[in-house]
């Protein structure tokens, strides 16, 4: 049993990613990323995204075609990001997929790049169980869900009060000179410290906090106390610091998240979005899991950073479960809140 052929397209930040997939079965996931391009302005630049988009896209279809051994006449139906992101690169996405739509007289699935992150795990772990907590944790985005229906209801249960966790990463490593983006490169120094060098503050997390803002994150008291350490430390150990400074990140993260399962009663946890990519936090995150016999599911690391697949898999579940397709003239958003699934 194949499923729906459905092509997935994401352009909502850096990378141009064409996903297809067979129902849950995924049969190409093509990335073409401008990151080299954004690098020595340490952070994507909008206008270099949107261009880099428009070259990239056709070789990215007709590889992911050809990956997948398929032609266009095959789709059964398009989805694209139409948000959130950078309205400039939603934009080539979103202009793409209406056009495939409208020429093949197909369907067109406008869903949101934050479910679609969540979204992926289903094509691994195909017989995923809601409901189910999510920690989603990427570059623009950190917050604590409840997913009753992945294509129909997600509740948002808190969120960062100011960087997102993927953000907190990227600015840490450029005070270290690490380079961008700072996820991967704090996550492989980090190999090399003591998480327990130096006791970084956890956000959000006195008693006062816990009963008023029990699932919300904040990250800029620890920003502020990394950058004060290096000040105050001229003899600071980077690995040292990078691994102190990922354990607190990971630790607040995993306390919040293990928290609205156990006050939920919900037993199963999936930890999606580019930050859970991060190897200490898959470690740890089995620990606690299996301490607290929480059923944990995390995408394999190069599904939790962005890409089609997460797209197309999003699109085959609203087919599978008869959701409504979208207006062909849909605006992409660039705030698109979360509990939007799709337009
Ligand atoms: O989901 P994503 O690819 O793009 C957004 O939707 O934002 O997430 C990108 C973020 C970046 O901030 C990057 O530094 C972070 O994910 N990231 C990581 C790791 N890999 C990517 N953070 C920590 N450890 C990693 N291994
Ligand atoms: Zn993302």
């Amino acid at each position: 049993m194949r499923g729906p052929l459905v092509l997935g397209i994401e352009t909502s930040c850096d990378e141009t990613a064409i996903g297809i997939v067979a129902g849950r079965t995924l049969l190409a996931n093509v990335i073409a990323s401008s990151v080299d391009e954004h690098a020595r302005f340490g952070g994507v630049v909008p206008e270099i995204a949107s261009r880099a988009h428009l070259e990239a896209i056709q070789p990215a279809l007709a590889q992911a075609l050809k990956d997948a051994g398929v032609t266009l006449r095959d789709i059964d139906a398009v989805a694209v990001t139409a948000g959130p992101g950078l309205i400039g690169a939603l934009l080539v996405g979103t202009s793409t997929a209406a056009g495939l739509a409208l020429g093949l007289g197909r369907p067109i699935y406008a869903v949101n790049h934050l479910a679609a992150h969540i979204s992926v795990d289903y094509l691994t772990h195909s017989n995923a169980i809601e409901p189910t907590i999510a920690l989603l944790v990427s570059g623009g985005h950190s917050s604590l869900l409840k997913i009753d229906d992945i294509t129909h209801s997600i509740t948002k249960l808190g969120a960062t009060m100011d960087d997102a966790a993927g953000e907190a990463f990227d600015k840490i490593a450029r005070i270290l000179d690490l380079g961008f983006p700072g996820g991967p490169a704090i996550d492989r120094i980090a190999r090399e410290g003591n998480p327990s060098a130096i006791d970084f503050p956890r956000g959000l997390t006195t008693s006062g906090d816990w009963k008023t803002r029990p699932y919300d994150f904040s990250f800029s008291g620890l920003k502020t106390a990394v950058a004060r350490y290096l000040e105050n430390t001229p003899t600071y150990a980077k690995a040292d610091v990078a691994a102190s400074f990922q354990e607190a990140v990971v630790d607040v993260l995993l306390q919040k998240a293990l928290a609205a399962c156990k006050d939920s009663g919900i037993d199963r946890l999936v930890i999606a979005g580019g930050v859970a990519a991060n190897s200490r936090l898959r470690a740890l995150a089995e620990q606690r899991c299996a301490r607290a016999k929480i059923a944990l599911a995390i995408p394999e690391p190069a599904l939790c950073t962005d890409n089609g697949a997460m797209v197309a898999s999003l699109g085959a579940l609203m087919v599978l479960s008869g959701r409504p397709a979208s207006p062909l003239a849909f605006d992409a958003s660039s705030s698109m809140p979360v509990e939007a699934i799709s337009l």
